[in-house]
């Protein structure tokens, strides 16, 4: 008996970005049919590891051998001819277009200039029989959950033929109900011999869905072992080189003071009604609920980034209609939205010009911008936060996924705040810095700011706030306080379950 040739094996792979040496020297064989895990702090090199994998950067050395061969990933074409591709921490579809569209796009079967549509949909049916994944072929791809959307890009890849699939972070912007479904699917898929390689900052989820885990550390392996022989702590330990206490600061009590914010039957039609809250000086308050319950969508209308059609907003006693984020900022709202690509980052100016940008006001005298002052300003926002960046004057875009999110806090942050208004503040960042964030927002918090956080994570929600807003289908399903403040109260408002666990037998209640 031999044993089996590994889909891949990277042999001592190095990729420089400039001075940054991302990946130093990494060894990885995996195996086929499996599910391998890459973790690591945000910058140890997952991505770009995973970017080598799937044709996107060559390795400046080392060697990539594909079920047995040497190869050259060119491209990623290339990479997809021996079978392997990506779906990226960013999802790529054509957006205005069907599922089907999108699942063939480039690939459809003509009879002269004639797209065979029945033989499309013939295909897809196969496909979706085979894998298991359904999603309706004539949706438009715009419509979807995020979740739906993901599951469009796999079956992308394996109509075209991927043996070998890298997820890049795929549940980070997932509800855990939908994180769960994702996870079922790709062991269906793994064991129908599909490869996928796993990148996550999710431990629990990493232990539950991996066979085996590779670490990196500063772009180096620390390990491959079996998920079996981890516990999440052990990988913490193996990823940030020692043990973390606790992954949240201790709660303080917040001071008894009139408001700061004011909510009162906020509504935009269609989306959202009826919301009241309030945020008090010292006090974090958490927004959640199910993806799409409208919880951004009403951090939106408070700071100005959409209309409200209905409904009051009051900071610190005074009445205000923000027409614009820059007018909530003015009065001293800090506020990091959800998507660091479309909202609030801009990718291609230097760390310096995004984290400086709100106090161009500040740092202005007559017509000159003081440079001095600006760098100033930036290294103390950005330690602050712990972001790690070689050098500020470098683009946003070169740093990692996780860095930038700390890049989006650093900005807001730059300005005198009194309430701080964030959409999934750590989203993608990995335990360190998840655990810097959460002390920042507690520290604020403790000086006096309110805090106002949208989380689709409980352990967040239990481990911050003070109180619990719940939505659910654009309404208030309920408030909770203190002790209240449980894993089982949330998600009975959440999914309109009583806290027994049993379905409610009322109408709407979900089967
Ligand atoms: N295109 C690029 N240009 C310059 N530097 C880059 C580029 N891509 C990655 N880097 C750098 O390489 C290092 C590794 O980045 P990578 O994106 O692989 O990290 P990661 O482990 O995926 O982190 P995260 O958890 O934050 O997504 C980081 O220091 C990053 O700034
Ligand atoms: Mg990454």
């Amino acid at each position: 008996m031999t044993t089996p040739v590994p889909f891949l094996r990277l042999t001592d792979v190095h990729k420089s970005f400039g001075a940054v040496h991302a990946l130093r020297g990494v060894d990885i064989t995996v195996e086929a049919g499996t599910i391998h895990a890459l973790v690591g702090e945000n910058g140890a090199g997952k991505s770009t590891l995973g970017k080598v994998m799937a044709g996107l950067h060559r390795p400046d050395r080392g060697t990539v051998q594909v079920q047995g061969r040497t190869v050259d990933l060119q491209s990623p074409r290339d990479a997809l001819g021996h079978g392997i591709t990506i779906v990226a921490q960013e999802l790529a579809l054509v957006e205005p277009r069907s599922v089907l569209e999108n699942v063939y796009l480039g690939s459809e079967p003509h009879r002269g200039p004639v797209v065979r549509t029945r033989l499309l949909r013939r295909w897809f049916a196969e496909l979706t029989e085979r894998t298991g994944i359904a999603v309706p072929p004539d949706a438009c791809v715009q419509d979807l959950s995020i979740a739906d959307q993901q599951k469009v890009e796999i079956l992308r890849a394996l109509a075209r033929g991927a043996e070998a699939i890298v997820m890049d972070e795929p549940t980070a912007r997932l509800a855990s109900h939908e994180a769960e479904g994702l996870v079922t699917i790709l062991r269906q898929l793994a064991a129908s011999g599909t490869t996928i390689v796993y990148v996550s900052h999710f431990l629990d989820e990493v232990l539950q869905v991996a066979d085996r885990v590779t670490v990196l550390r500063d772009g180096q392996l620390v390990s491959t072992s079996p998920a079996d022989d981890h516990t999440a702590d052990s990988l913490v330990e193996a990823m940030v080189g020692r043990s973390l206490a606790s992954a949240f600061p201790a709660k303080q009590l917040p001071a008894s003071a009139a408001p700061l914010l004011e909510v009162e039957n906020l509504g935009r039609d269609g989306v959202f009604a009826g919301i009241d809250l309030e945020v008090r000086p010292g006090e974090v308050v958490v927004i959640t609920g199910l993806v799409g319950a409208g919880r951004s969508e009403v951090l939106q209308c408070i700071v100005g980034d959409r209309r409200a059609d209905h409904g009051t907003v009051r900071l610190c006693g005074a009445t205000k209609r923000f027409r614009h984020p820059r007018a909530a900022v003015d009065a001293g709202i800090a506020y990091v939205p959800e998507s660091r690509k479309t909202h609030g980052l801009l990718l291609e100016t230097s760390v310096n010009g995004n984290v400086s940008l709100p106090q161009l006001k500040k740092l202005t005298r007559g017509l000159s911008i003081s440079r001095a002052r600006e760098r100033e300003l930036v290294a103390a926002a950005i330690t602050r936060v712990g972001v790690k960046a070689a050098n500020p004057a470098l683009p946003v875009s070169t740093l990692s996924g996780g860095n930038q999110q700390k890049v989006l806090f650093a900005k807001a942050l730059s300005g005198d705040p009194v309430l701080l208004v964030a959409d999934e503040p750590t989203r993608g960042v990995d335990v360190q810095a998840k655990r810097q964030i959460y002390d920042v927002l507690v520290d604020l918090a403790s000086r006096g700011l309110g805090v106002l956080v949208v989380s689709s994570e409980m352990e967040e929600v239990l481990g911050l706030a003070h109180r619990v807003v719940v939505m659910r289908t654009g309404r208030v399903a309920g408030q909770l306080a203190g002790p209240d403040i449980t894993e089982a109260n949330i998600a009975a408002l959440a999914f309109d379950r009583p806290a027994g666990g049993s379905p409610s037998n009322d109408a709407g209640g979900t089967s």
